[in-house]
């Protein structure tokens, strides 16, 4: 018997962007996660699921098990640590920078400027390996709206165009590290069902490159 293959993705723009390299893998979809209510998604190959999660949650179901592969942004597995993890490859998809933000003619608190952000550990790191004494504020969306109201002297958050910062009058100040999404892997998954895991990956892989 063919046990199930569980494959974890975000709405939105991993889930978009992801769905040619599933294509390119023989794997498409039934439903469309954007109209359905559904969680667990039936692909056009029985054995096949597609589990629908929060960006931040896609690392903490693979680690588990609960789903055997997934996509995730840079971002969030450096933030999550990629404990239970492989890291195979890089999709070179939802491209951005994680960056420190704020506005340049702000004069910010001399002791300990205060840092809005939803990345607490990569902030934490960022900070702490330049000697840097910092206070963390962990928010959940909207950082750019924390400075302009004195909740914070600088954010950190995923920069792209620049038009979120520029739009609130902030600007890029540090950069962080560059982001992109890859494909996950729970660890066990990679050993019991290597032979169909190795066959996404390889299809995948050389759909990235054709992109
Ligand atoms: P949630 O909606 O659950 O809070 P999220 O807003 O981070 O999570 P998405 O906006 O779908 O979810 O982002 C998913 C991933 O895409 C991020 O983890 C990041 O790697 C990347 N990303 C985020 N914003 C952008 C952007 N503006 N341009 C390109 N890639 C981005
Ligand atoms: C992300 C991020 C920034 C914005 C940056 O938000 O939190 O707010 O994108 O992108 P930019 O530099 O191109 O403006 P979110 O994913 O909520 O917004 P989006 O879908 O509009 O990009």
């Amino acid at each position: 018997m063919i046990t199930t293959l569980t494959i974890a993705l975000s709405k939105g723009r991993i889930f978009q962007e992801t769905l040619p390299l599933l294509a390119a893998a023989g794997i498409e979809p039934v439903d469309d996660p954007e109209t359905s209510r559904k969680l667990i998604l039936d692909t056009n190959q029985p054995e096949v699921k597609l589990v629908i999660i929060r960006a931040t949650d896609t690392p903490i179901y693979v680690q588990y098990g609960a789903a055997d592969l997934g996509v995730a942004g840079k971002d969030v597995l450096l933030e999550h640590g990629g404990e239970g993890l492989y890291e195979p490859l890089d999709l070179r998809i939802a491209r951005c920078r994680l960056m420190v933000a704020g506005d340049p003619h702000h004069q910010p608190r001399l002791s300990r400027p205060r840092i809005a952000t939803k990345y607490v550990n990569t902030t934490r790191r960022w900070f702490a390996d330049q000697g840097r004494q910092v206070e963390i504020i962990k928010l959940y969306g909207s950082m750019e709206l924390a400075p302009l109201v004195g909740l914070a002297d600088f954010i950190v958050d995923v920069v792209d165009t620049g038009n979120t910062l520029r739009a609130n009058g902030l600007a890029p100040l540090e950069h962080i590290a560059d982001i992109s999404s890859r494909l996950i892997v729970n660890k066990a998954a990679m050993k019991m069902k290597h032979v169909r895991i190795k066959a996404i990956m390889a299809r995948m892989a050389a759909a990235v490159g054709t992109q």
